[in-house]
């Protein structure tokens, strides 16, 4: 299944993380995996500060562009905001040791995740964020990639319907 929104301003993109917040299947067996791919200033880490808020992150998120990662333990499990733009090579990726963040309970948001494409798995959502060439604002188009990816798009999908939010269309596949 995949989605797309249009996200006139920057509280669009809030909102649409919001949504993926409160749909997220978190899961006492296997980690939660979402990737947020698209140019630099696409809105990723808006759509991220809007997931986190919702889940109860009461700071104000950040890029974690220095220090690549940042964990926010909530009541529902934990969750990690991986920014890997500033990543030089694949020898840096051991010392971050994302692997011992793949666990149960624990949802993984995942900035420029191409830089990692050898070691990370497949996301249960791919999030792309663009400009948007007609309109002002962004276009966001999300791509299920697991049966659990699937479960969290359809209620993306069927919540975004009694809010704002402008959808483009949804397709099964
Ligand atoms: N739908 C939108 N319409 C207009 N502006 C937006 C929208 N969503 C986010 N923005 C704005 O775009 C700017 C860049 O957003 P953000 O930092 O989230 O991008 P990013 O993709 O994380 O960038 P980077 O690749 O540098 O990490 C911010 O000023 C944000 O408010
Ligand atoms: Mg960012």
């Amino acid at each position: 299944m995949r989605g797309a929104w249009q996200l006139p301003a920057a509280t669009d993109t809030m909102q649409l993380g919001a949504l993926l917040a409160h749909a997220c299947p978190w899961s006492a067996r296997e980690p939660r995996l979402l990737f947020l791919s698209g140019e630099l200033g696409a809105g990723k880490t808006t759509l991220a500060a809007g997931l986190l808020e919702a889940l109860g992150v009461a700071e104000a998120v950040r890029s974690p562009s220095y220090t690549l990662i940042e964990t926010y333990p909530l009541s529902v499990g934990l969750a990690v905001h991986v920014d890997l733009y500033r990543l030089q090579g694949p020898e840096e990726l051991e010392p971050l040791a994302l692997r011992d963040y793949f666990a149960a309970h624990t949802l993984l948001l995942v900035e420029w995740p191409e830089r990692a494409a050898a070691i990370l798995p497949r996301p249960d959502l791919a999030v792309h964020l663009q400009a948007s060439t007609a309109e002002p604002g962004r276009i966001c188009r999300i791509e299920a990639h697991s049966a659990a990816g699937e479960a969290w798009l359809a209620l993306v999908e069927q919540q975004s319907a009694s809010q704002t939010l402008i959808e483009l269309g949804t397709v099964s596949h």
